[in-house]
């Protein structure tokens, strides 16, 4: 059969409250044009982000009932510890309540004075626990992954040649050469088996560590099987234990492909390690056996891991965001290709090429998909990383103007999707009369979240 469909039935529903454009133009004006003010209910497709808002399965539900809240030595820590260990193979497994959770033990341990980072790119969280150790994080995608329109199999790859230039300019101060699998910040990219055991054995040559940040590894796994030659018959969880086969640990969102609403993890092989970061643990997130964690959600983390791998699911998963890509390219709306794992990135500034970046031409276009349809995504540009330069005030632009489309896990079905679709191509249309914006509030630090908008 040509239609992949979604391989599960729906047992409970959540109902979406329908608002129509006359109703939504006030609150988005409440709002100051920012769509994190937005209330949820007041959303009809929800794609701000795919991090914590994936449908749970009957089997997790079941699960969170067999939680064993002990505050030591839970049982649930051992199903889940169990679980983690089968597919990541690492030594020592340390619950957290989330990634970034994970991000910020794992660089406080590492923190050495003038440490170095070098990566394909950090994610943002990634990045300000680095920088917030005092020390300094290096992005060296390939070229062709900062090219919206350029195909590459593997756009989330790390330039190798680059990164051996980098170690052997930094020397000693590289703790960690760093994978985040896929490259979110790059257009939920994957990275090749090749790529990985590549930076691998150039960073163990260097002495230093290899981490993978494994939020969304079974997407990452499942494009390997698709793309890369060789893989073709694996299981995606015989890739998976490869990948993590290169890596000395790993950092996890088990919001991501744990197919939970909450948790995280670290994995280190190392014994001296794994004690700095368990006392750490112990200060900022809870005991060994629980960190931060209910007993009921390390259960259902267990189960999410042993879902996120059945193929059937991974394959509807993939389609989904290439069906998205597909019909809106057909469309003629430019976005970032091939399509990635988890998301959609719709290409703002070649959408909206009368808006400058100062005029924010991404927060533009996600405010009109909002008005035109209820559907909420979020930009990735101007708004949320551009700078001022620090003597003249001028602004300073990221690489490219995004606005991205996360679909949440299992939540949305194939209508939702042609909705979707219809809303980006109805805003396409009418694209030449949209105009700028101006920020008329800002906080010192993440002001996208809390920005203001009016008419430039
Ligand atoms: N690493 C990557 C690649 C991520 O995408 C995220 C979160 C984190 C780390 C941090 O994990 O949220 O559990 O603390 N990404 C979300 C997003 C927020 O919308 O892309 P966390």
């Amino acid at each position: 059969m040509k239609t992949i469909i979604e391989p599960f039935k729906i047992k409970s529903v959540e109902p979406i409250r329908m608002t129509t454009r006359a109703e939504r133009e006030p609150l988005l004006d409440e709002a100051g044009r920012n769509l994190f003010l937005i209330k949820a209910d007041d959303v009809l497709i929800d794609l701000l982000t795919d991090s914590g808002t994936s449908s749970m399965s009957a089997e997790q539900w079941a699960a969170i009932m067999r939680g064993d809240e002990s505050y030591a030595g839970s049982r649930s820590f051992f199903a889940f510890e169990a679980e983690v260990k089968r597919i990541t193979g690492f030594k020592h497994v340390i619950p957290t309540h989330q990634g970034r959770a994970a991000e910020k033990i794992l660089f406080t341990v590492l923190h050495r004075p003038g440490a170095v980072y070098l990566g394909n790119t950090h994610f943002d969280t990634t990045r300000a626990n680095i920088e917030f150790a005092g020390d300094t994080a290096i992005d060296l995608p390939i070229p062709d992954g900062l090219i919206p329109s350029k195909y590459h199999p593997f756009k989330g790859n790390i330039d190798l040649g680059r990164l051996e230039t980098a170690l052997g300019e930094h020397g000693p101060k590289v703790r960690a050469v760093i994978i985040t699998v896929t490259n979110n910040s790059g257009g939920g990219q994957p990275v090749s088996m090749e790529n990985i055991r590549e930076a691998s054995r150039l960073a163990r040559k260097h002495g230093t560590l290899f981490i993978i940040d494994s939020c969304r590894f079974a997407e990452n796994a499942y494009f390997i099987k698709r793309r890369e030659p060789g893989y073709e018959g694996k299981s995606v969880l015989d890739i998976a234990q490869e990948m993590f086969s290169y890596a000395d640990g790993t950092t996890m969102s088990a919001k991501k492909d744990g197919l939970a609403n909450i948790g995280g993890f670290l994995g280190v092989h190392d014994d001296a390690l794994a004690v700095e970061a368990r006392n750490l643990l112990i200060l900022t997130e809870g005991f060994p056996t629980y960190g931060g964690l209910a007993g009921r959600d390390l259960e259902a983390i267990a189960q999410g891991l042993r879902e996120v791998l059945d193929e059937s699911y991974l394959r509807y998963r993939l389609r989904t965001i290439e069906y998205l890509v597909e019909k809106l390219q057909q469309n003629g709306v430019p976005l970032i290709i091939p399509a990635g794992g988890h998301a959609v990135y719709l290409d703002a500034g070649a959408f909206l090429p009368q808006i400058r970046p100062e005029q924010f031409p991404g927060v533009v276009l996600a405010n009109e998909l909002y008005l035109e349809g209820g559907v909420r995504g979020v930009e990735i540009g101007s708004a949320m990383f551009g700078k001022r330069d620090p003597r003249t005030g001028a602004p300073i632009g990221p690489a490219m103007e995004l606005v991205r489309l996360a679909i949440p896990r299992r939540v949305y079905t194939q209508s939702h999707i042609d909705y979707v679709a219809e809303v980006v191509i109805a805003v396409h249309a009418r694209r030449t009369a949209l105009r700028g914006l101006r920020m008329t509030y800002e906080a010192p630090f993440l002001r996208h979240f809390t920005a203001r908008f009016a008419e430039a």
